[in-house]
Parts: structure tokens; C-alpha cells; sequence
């Protein structure tokens, strides 16, 4: 079986690696990396330290608009695809990397499987939620990775081709949590005492492009009266230095630029309580039973909700230093994202669908 695996940015890197691991044990897959995220600490570093085999093509798009950055994409993808005829083309979450591989292949009339297929937040003002419901009508292969997610599918009228198969980045979490304590030298990098820091991360278009809505949590991050750990993604940094923050952030918090995987596993392992508005860091802190306060209006991850692990509070001011000072989150009824086995039961499904 000859597969193209499509990723691009951070999430996906991280979410291809167990199952790119599985695959080449027995089959051929050729990876494309689009080039959305470049700098080293966003690509290279998950490349290194996971493991994953060199991309055999690195289309080098950056950054653009929408409809520049995934348009060349497509343009890209569609020559590789036609040159290597790959029986199946694999893609990852929700970002534009996976609208362009997924409309590619299903163009070109080859079968297409989507790994973290069905999630909804219902807003669309969300790029990712246009990315998802995008891919999920063009895949033959849906693989959910939660029962919610085989609802929301069925809502829709996509029933075909659904697996709940749980979660890739719980395969992830369990294949690197322990090397993650004994290699990652965070804690002592930082001078950090286990469970007496808040690890965040900033991200999201709403938040990150949004003046109002960073400052809010800036503000926030500056009062909690809690050391915060806030690793700043691109985005969020070019932002916070346009809109005049940066220099007054750094007086109160410890700004680090982005961790690799490893380093940012202890980090949130050990944290006392986690500040998001990422979709896998998210689960992630779930995973590992840290509470979660998700500057959000909405998630697609309403399990870790429902279990009270989880906490929206958007971006206002009040509710993020409420949750900081109050939130203990809860503790997880079961196992929403599977067994961590998510990656044999996709190559099983594989296997036979092709
Ligand atoms: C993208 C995904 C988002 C995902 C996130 C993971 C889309 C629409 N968005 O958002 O779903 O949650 O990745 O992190 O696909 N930049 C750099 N260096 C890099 C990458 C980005 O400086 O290596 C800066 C650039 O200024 C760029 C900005 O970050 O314009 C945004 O990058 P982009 O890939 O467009 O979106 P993300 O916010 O990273
Ligand atoms: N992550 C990381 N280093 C960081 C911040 C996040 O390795 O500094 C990991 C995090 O553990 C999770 C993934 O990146 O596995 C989430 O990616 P991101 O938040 O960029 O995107 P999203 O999940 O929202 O699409």
C-alpha cells in the first residue's frame, strides 16, 4: 500500500508520528510537508525529537491569506499526487494543510482518510471549522476520534466510511510521556516547583489578531498572582508586539518561546492548572488530569467539559482570574479518547478499505 501523509503544522506533526511509525513498518508512505509552520520550533524540532522520517517534499508555502496559502498548497499537491499515484492520501485535524490534501485527493478521484475526523465547535467564524466540514464531505475514510465526533457526522448525513477509532494524540501522549519526564529539563531550566505554576498558550485567530480580546487575557495572565509559563506562538507574538504588550508582558510572566513536544509535555504534566485556547493542548491537559481553563467561547472537545476538566471562559478578564483562583477541574469519568490504540485501529481499517 502506497500512502501520502500531508501535515504542516505543529498539531499535525505531532499527530502523524505514531501512526507514520506504524505504517512504515510494513507499507510504503511518502510525506508531504506543505511548509505552513518553518521556524525551527514549530517543524524541525517535532521532526527531530519525534522521530519522523525527513519529508520526502516540503512544498515551502509560509504564511499567507487564507486562499493564497491553501491554493498553493493544492497547486503543489496535485502534481505530487499525480506523479506518485499513491493508493490513499492521509490527513490531519483542521487546519488549511488538511483542506488542500484533502481536496487534492478527492479531485483526483483517490481514496482520502481523515484523521480527527466529525469535531465541530459550530462557529464558523472559525478557519478550522470551514477546514473540517470541508474535509469531512470529501473523505472516504472518517476516523473520529470521539463518539460525539460519529454524532455530529451523522447529523450531517455522513455515515459511510466513520470509525471511532479514539484520539492519535492520546497514541502520542502515552508513546512519549515517559521519555518526556527523564529527557525534558524544563522545570529545572525555568526554576519551576511541580504543580506551583500555570502553563498558557495563545493561539487562536479570535484571540491572538483580536486587540481587545489579548489584552484582556494579558491582563489576566499579568494579575493571577500565580507564576505563569506562556509559550508564545508566532502569531501571538507578532500580535502582542504590534498592539504594544510584549514589553509589559515579560515584566510579569515567564515569556518562553515555543517548547518542542517533549519539553512541553512535563511542562503541562507538572503544572498546576493549564490556560489554553489550543484544541490539543486541550485534551492534553485532560490526558493527564490537569484542569483546564480554555479562553474560549466554544470547543469541539465537549467531553473534557461534560467531566469538569475542562472550563470556558473566552476572553474576558473576570472569568479567566475566577477560574485561575477557583477552577480544581474534576475528575475524568472514562476513557473518551480511546486507549491510546488509535493509530492499529486506523491501519487495520486501512488495510481493508483498500
Ligand atoms: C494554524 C492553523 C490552526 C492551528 C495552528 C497550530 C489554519 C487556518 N490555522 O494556525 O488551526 O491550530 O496552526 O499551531 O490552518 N508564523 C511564523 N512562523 C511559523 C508559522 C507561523 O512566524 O513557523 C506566523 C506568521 O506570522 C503567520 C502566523 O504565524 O502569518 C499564522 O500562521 P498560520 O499557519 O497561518 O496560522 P496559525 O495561527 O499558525
Ligand atoms: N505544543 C508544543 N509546544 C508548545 C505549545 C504546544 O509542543 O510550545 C504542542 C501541544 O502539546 C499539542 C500541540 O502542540 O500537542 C497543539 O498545537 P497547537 O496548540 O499549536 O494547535 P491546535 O491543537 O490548537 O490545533
Amino acid at each position: 500500500m502506497r500512502i501520502v501523509s500531508i501535515v504542516g503544522a505543529r498539531p499535525q506533526f505531532i499527530k502523524c508520528a505514531p501512526l507514520s511509525r506504524l505504517i512504515r513498518k510494513k507499507h510504503e508512505e511518502i510525506l508531504v510537508h506543505t511548509g505552513q509552520h518553518y521556524d525551527i520550533g514549530m517543524s524541525d524540532v517535532f521532526f527531530e525529537e519525534l522521530d519522523i522520517p525527513k519529508p520526502d517534499y516540503n512544498l515551502g508555502v509560509g504564511s499567507d491569506s487564507h486562499g493564497a496559502q491553501t491554493g498553493k498548497m493544492l497547486i503543489e499537491i496535485e502534481k505530487i499526487l499525480l506523479r506518485d499515484k499513491p493508493d490513499l492520501v492521509l490527513v490531519y485535524g483542521d487546519t488549511n494543510s488538511t483542506l488542500a490534501g484533502s481536496l487534492a485527493a478527492s479531485k483526483l478521484h483517490i481514496k482520502t482518510a481523515h484523521v480527527e475526523a466529525g469535531l465541530r465547535s459550530f462557529d464558523r467564524e472559525m478557519p478550522e471549522e470551514i477546514n473540517r466540514v470541508l474535509t469531512d464531505n470529501v473523505s472516504d475514510l472518517l476516523f473520529c476520534p470521539t463518539e460525539t465526533a460519529v454524532l455530529n457526522l451523522k447529523k450531517e448525513g455522513i455515515t459511510k466510511g466513520v470509525y471511532n477509532v479514539g484520539d492519535v494524540m492520546l497514541d502520542s501522549l502515552k508513546y512519549n510521556i515517559k521519555i518526556a519526564e527523564q529527557k525534558a529539563t524544563i522545570l529545572k531550566e525555568l526554576n519551576l516547583n511541580s504543580k506551583e505554576y500555570i502553563v498558557a498558550t495563545v493561539h487562536r485567530a479570535s484571540n491572538a489578531d483580536s486587540f481587545e480580546n489579548l489584552s484582556s487575557i494579558i491582563k489576566a495572565f499579568c494579575h493571577a498572582g500565580v507564576p505563569i509559563v506562556f509559550t508564545v506562538h508566532p502569531r501571538t507574538e507578532k500580535y502582542l508586539k504590534q498592539y504594544g504588550l510584549w514589553d509589559k508582558l515579560r515584566e510579569k510572566v515567564k515569556v518562553i518561546p515555543p517548547l518542542g513536544y517533549l519539553e512541553m509535555l512535563k511542562l503541562m504534566a507538572h503544572a498546576k492548572k493549564i490556560l489554553t485556547d489550543s484544541g490539543g493542548v486541550q485534551k492534553e491537559a485532560y490526558m493527564l488530569g490537569v484542569p483546564c481553563i480554555t479562553m474560549r467561547e466554544n470547543t469541539e472537545w465537549v467531553e473534557t467539559i461534560e467531566d469538569g476538566g475542562n472550563v470556558l471562559v473566552g476572553a474576558d478578564y473576570e472569568k479567566i482570574m475566577d477560574a485561575i483562583l477557583n477552577f480544581e477541574g474534576g475528575k475524568a469519568k472514562g476513557n473518551v479518547f480511546g486507549n491510546g490504540d488509535a493509530c492499529v485501529k486506523i491501519l487495520e481499517i486501512l488495510m481493508t478499505a483498500i
